[in-house]
C-alpha cells in the first residue's frame, strides 16, 4: 500500500458541530443555523486554516425529537453557493439523496455550483434511509436497502451521462457568424434506466472540473460497492485502527476490481477533535460538553441504532446483551451497530459512557489532547494504511474547528504530513486525475 504524500483534510459541518449538545454550550449562538454569517464564518477560517474542502452533510426531515435537539438544515447547496463567493480555495462538498431527486436536478445543480465555484464542488451522494425523510416525500417508508442502491446507480448513471454531455469547447460564440453552439458537441443521452430517464443534453456547459467531486460513505457490501465503482472519496465511521486499515484495504481493493486505480479512490475516517493547551483542558471541555447531553434524546437515538428499546435500562450499567437478530432488521444502521457495540465492549463502558461517545461525535474517532496528541494519532492512520485524508467534525463550531486549526494543523505541517494546496481545482489539489 503507498501512503500519500499529503494527507487531505475535509471539514465537516452538521448544523452547529458534531456534538449532540454544542447548541448549549454557553458560547454557542443556538440560532446560528439559519445566519448566513455563521456559514461563511466557517468557511473562511476552514480555508485560510488550510482545509481542502468543506463537507455539509443533509437529511430531508426533521428528525425524531426534535424538541430536544438541533435538527433543522437548510439547504446545503444554498448554502454553499453563499459559501462560494466569500472564498477562493476551499472544496465544497454537498449532500444531496438519489431516493428524492431526479439525475437532471442534481446534474444541474452541482455542475452549476462547480461554475459558480470554478472548479471546487463535490457530490455527497446518499439514499437516505428515515422513514420521516420518506413521508416528506409521500411515501410511508423507504424502499428496501437493495432497492435504494439500484435506484442510486441508476441515477449516478445519469448524472454522469448529463455531465458529459457537453464537449468542452461546444460554445462557439462566433457573434459574427451567428452560431453559438456546435451542435456536434453536446449530446442528447437517452438514458433509459429501471428507475429514471432523461433525454438530455444537461442545460448547463461542461463545468471547470469535468464534473462535481463524488463523495460517498457506503459501509454495507452494497454501499462499500457502489463507492468503489463511483466515488472519488470514501467517508467512513471508524474508532479503531485494525478495523479502519481493514475498510481502507478493502475499499482500495473493491476499487481495483473495478479497474480502478486503487489511488483514484480517497478513504477519510471521521475524527472529532477537541484540542486544548493540555489533556486536562481537552477533558474538562469535553466533560462541559457532555454535562448538556439530553439523556432521553440520545438514548432514543441509541436504541433506534440497537434495534433495542434501552429506555428501562440501567445507565450505569453495561450495554446489556441485544439479540443478534437485531443486526439485521434495521438494514440503514447495520454498520453503526457494529461500529457501537464494539465500542462499548473494547473500551467497557457503561451505558451512559456509550451515551456520551454517541453524543460526542457518533460513533466516530474521538480524539481529545492536546495538539500534538491529536496530530500523532492521525499521523499512526495516516502512516499506516487506514486513511488518506480524515473529515474533520469538530464538536461545536465554530470554536473546535479554530482549536483544531491552532493547534492541530501545525503539528502535521511540522511533521511533513500536510501542506496548503494552492491549485485550482479540487481534484487537483486531492491528487486526482483531470478527466
Ligand atoms: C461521514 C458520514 C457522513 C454521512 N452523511 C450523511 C448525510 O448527510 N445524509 C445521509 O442521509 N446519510 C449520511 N451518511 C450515511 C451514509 O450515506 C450511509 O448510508 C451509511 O454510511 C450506511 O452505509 P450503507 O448505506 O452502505 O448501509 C453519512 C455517513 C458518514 C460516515
Amino acid at each position: 500500500m503507498i501512503r500519500r504524500q499529503r494527507m487531505s483534510l475535509n471539514a465537516v459541518i452538521f448544523g452547529l458541530g458534531s456534538h449532540e449538545a454544542g447548541w448549549r454550550m454557553p458560547e454557542s449562538n443556538a440560532l446560528a443555523s439559519t445566519d448566513p454569517n455563521y456559514w461563511t464564518d466557517i468557511a473562511q477560517r476552514a480555508e485560510h486554516g488550510g482545509f481542502d474542502a468543506l463537507f455539509l452533510g443533509d437529511v430531508l426531515a426533521l428528525q425524531q425529537s426534535a424538541d430536544r435537539h438541533l435538527s433543522d438544515a437548510m439547504d446545503p447547496l444554498v448554502i454553499l453557493s453563499a459559501v462560494a463567493a466569500v472564498t477562493e480555495r476551499i472544496g465544497l462538498i454537498g449532500t444531496a439523496s438519489t431516493s428524492f431527486d431526479h439525475p437532471f436536478h442534481l446534474a444541474r445543480r452541482f455542475a452549476s455550483l462547480d461554475h459558480i465555484s470554478k472548479g471546487r464542488a463535490g457530490w455527497n451522494i446518499v439514499t437516505s434511509s428515515n422513514a420521516l425523510e420518506a413521508q416528506n416525500f409521500g411515501v410511508d417508508a423507504m424502499p428496501d436497502h437493495a432497492e435504494r442502491y439500484g435506484r442510486a446507480a441508476d441515477v449516478t448513471q445519469a448524472a454522469l451521462a448529463l455531465w458529459s454531455s457537453w464537449q468542452q469547447d461546444a460554445r462557439l460564440a462566433d457573434k459574427k457568424a451567428g452560431i453559438y453552439l456546435d451542435p456536434t458537441k453536446i449530446g442528447s443521452i437517452d438514458h433509459n434506466g429501471p428507475f429514471v430517464r432523461s433525454r438530455g443534453p444537461l442545460n448547463v456547459p461542461r463545468s471547470p472540473q469535468g464534473r462535481p467531486l463524488l463523495a460517498q460513505a457506503g459501509a454495507s457490501e452494497a454501499g462499500r460497492d457502489f463507492a468503489a465503482r463511483y466515488a472519488d472519496m470514501v467517508f467512513t465511521v471508524q474508532s479503531n485502527l485494525e478495523e479502519a486499515q481493514d475498510f481502507y484495504r478493502d475499499m482500495k481493493a473493491r476499487a481495483a476490481r473495478h479497474d480502478r486505480d486503487p489511488e483514484s479512490i480517497l478513504v477519510y475516517p471521521g475524527i472529532v477533535p477537541i484540542a486544548a493547551a493540555t489533556r486536562k483542558q481537552a477533558e474538562e471541555r469535553l466533560a462541559q460538553m457532555n454535562g448538556f447531553m439530553v439523556v432521553e434524546h440520545v438514548l432514543a437515538k441509541l436504541s433506534e441504532f440497537l434495534g433495542t428499546d434501552l429506555s428501562q435500562a440501567d445507565l450505569d450499567a453495561p450495554l446489556p446483551d441485544l439479540n443478534p437478530a437485531n443486526e439485521t432488521t434495521n438494514q440503514s444502521s447495520q454498520s453503526r451497530f457494529d461500529v457501537l457495540v464494539g465500542i462499548a465492549r473494547r473500551d467497557k463502558l457503561s451505558l451512559r459512557q456509550l451515551l456520551m461517545r454517541l453524543a460526542s461525535g457518533r460513533g466516530h474517532l474521538l480524539a481529545v489532547g492536546t495538539g500534538t496528541d491529536i496530530a500523532a494519532t492521525m499521523q499512526e492512520w495516516f502512516d499506516n494504511g487506514a486513511a488518506d485524508g480524515f473529515n474533520v467534525m469538530a464538536p461545536v463550531m465554530p470554536a473546535d474547528l479554530q482549536s483544531f486549526v491552532d493547534r492541530v494543523i501545525p503539528v502535521l505541517v511540522e511533521r511533513q504530513l500536510f501542506t496548503v494546496d494552492h491549485q485550482p481545482l479540487l481534484r487537483q489539489r486531492l491528487g486526482l486525475s483531470m478527466l
